[in-house]
């Protein structure tokens, strides 16, 4: 039985009956719902142990009774994306761009795939959407060279502008000055004509004799009134977005020696699916036709 303690004399309260130097210690005891809530805790962790993945030991740790494990579930569900990924990838390889178009999740897999593969592979020239620079055409908008329709688009991209591939898309436009056709004077004067089918200011050189140069040497890609032509690239002049300029000096340099701008082949690197993909992609940037 232990002794009646004794109590504190300037808070009333128990001591324990431990005593230092006259310092004595009052007996405080945790609550009681503190100690029950400090028991449960403990047995819900032993619990844990037991069912859940816990103690390390060599190479391995014990799994728990229910066997649970997040890498499992989290490789289960990566492997089902997958397949369905694989699944609709398959799809987009083999069905027309019409039936791929009237599926709203391949058209989704197939617009995400398109961004990845475009930001990988044709941003460095067309710009990170498709905004295109001076000599890469903007992709967005509708002006295009050689055609904006889902087919002309998966054409120029699987075979190339120029490339090495034996189906690419060829085109030459004349050099007329290396080549003697031109005088330095009709250049100037063709450049003229060129600037007024977009509007632009012009001085010096007759346009007017431009436009009979323009006739005989350039309409026939250009088309006569300056529209161009899909069928060799030819981007259409009286417009208002231009491939390498609008000022005298570009225009000039183009007629001069012309670039002939060149783009790979990507169907030597990309597979079927993902060349359609994104065929699909930049059809979607806006300027699809
Ligand atoms: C090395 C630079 C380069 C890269 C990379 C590149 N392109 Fe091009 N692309 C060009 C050039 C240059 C042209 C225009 C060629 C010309 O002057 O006719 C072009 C033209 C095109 C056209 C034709 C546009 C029209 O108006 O008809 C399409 C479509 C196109 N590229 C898509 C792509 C796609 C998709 C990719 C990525 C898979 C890509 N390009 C990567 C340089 C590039
Ligand atoms: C055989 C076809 C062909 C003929 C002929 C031709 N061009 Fe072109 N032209 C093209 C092609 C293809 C391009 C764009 C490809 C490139 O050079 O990268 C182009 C581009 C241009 C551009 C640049 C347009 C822009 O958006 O920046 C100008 C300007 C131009 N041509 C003017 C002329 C003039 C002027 C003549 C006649 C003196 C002429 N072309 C004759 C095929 C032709």
């Amino acid at each position: 039985m232990p002794t009646k303690l004794e109590k504190d004399a300037v808070t009333g309260k128990e001591t324990t009956g431990h005593e230092w130097d006259g310092v004595r210690e009052l007996n405080n005891p945790l609550p009681k719902w503190w100690l029950y809530v400090f028991a449960a805790t403990v047995v819900w962790a032993l619990g844990f142990m037991v069912f859940y993945p816990s103690v390390p030991y060599g190479p391995g740790y014990f799994h728990g009774l229910l066997g649970y494990s997040t890498r499992h579930d989290a490789m289960a569900g990566w492997r089902r994306m997958e397949a369905t990924h694989a699944a609709a990838m398959q799809q987009i390889a083999t069905l027309p761009f019409d039936d791929i178009r009237k599926d709203p999740q391949l058209m989704a897999v197939a617009l995400t795939a398109g961004r990845a593969t475009f930001a990988n592979n044709c941003q460095p020239c067309h710009g990170p959407n498709g905004e295109g620079r001076r000599g890469y055409p903007a992709l967005g908008d509708d002006v295009w060279l050689w055609g904006g329709k889902l087919t002309d688009i998966l054409q120029t991209v699987t075979h190339g502008i120029r490339s090495t591939d034996p189906d690419t898309r060829n085109s030459q436009m004349p050099d007329f000055a290396g080549t003697g056709t031109l005088k330095p004077v009709e250049i100037q004067q063709v450049a003229n004509y060129v600037m007024t089918l977009y509007g632009a200011p012009v001085a010096g050189a007759d346009p007017a004799s431009g436009r009979a140069i323009f006739m005989q040497n350039c309409a026939v890609c250009h088309g006569e009134e300056g529209q161009g032509n899909h069928e060799v690239g030819a981007p259409p002049l009286a417009s208002h977005t231009h491939l390498y300029g609008a000022d005298r000096a570009a225009v000039v340099a183009q007629i001069t020696h012309a670039h002939n701008g060149m783009m790979p082949n990507w169907g030597a690197r990309l597979d079927p699916a993902t060349l359609k993909s994104v065929a699909l992609y930049v059809h979607s940037l806006g300027g699809g036709e």
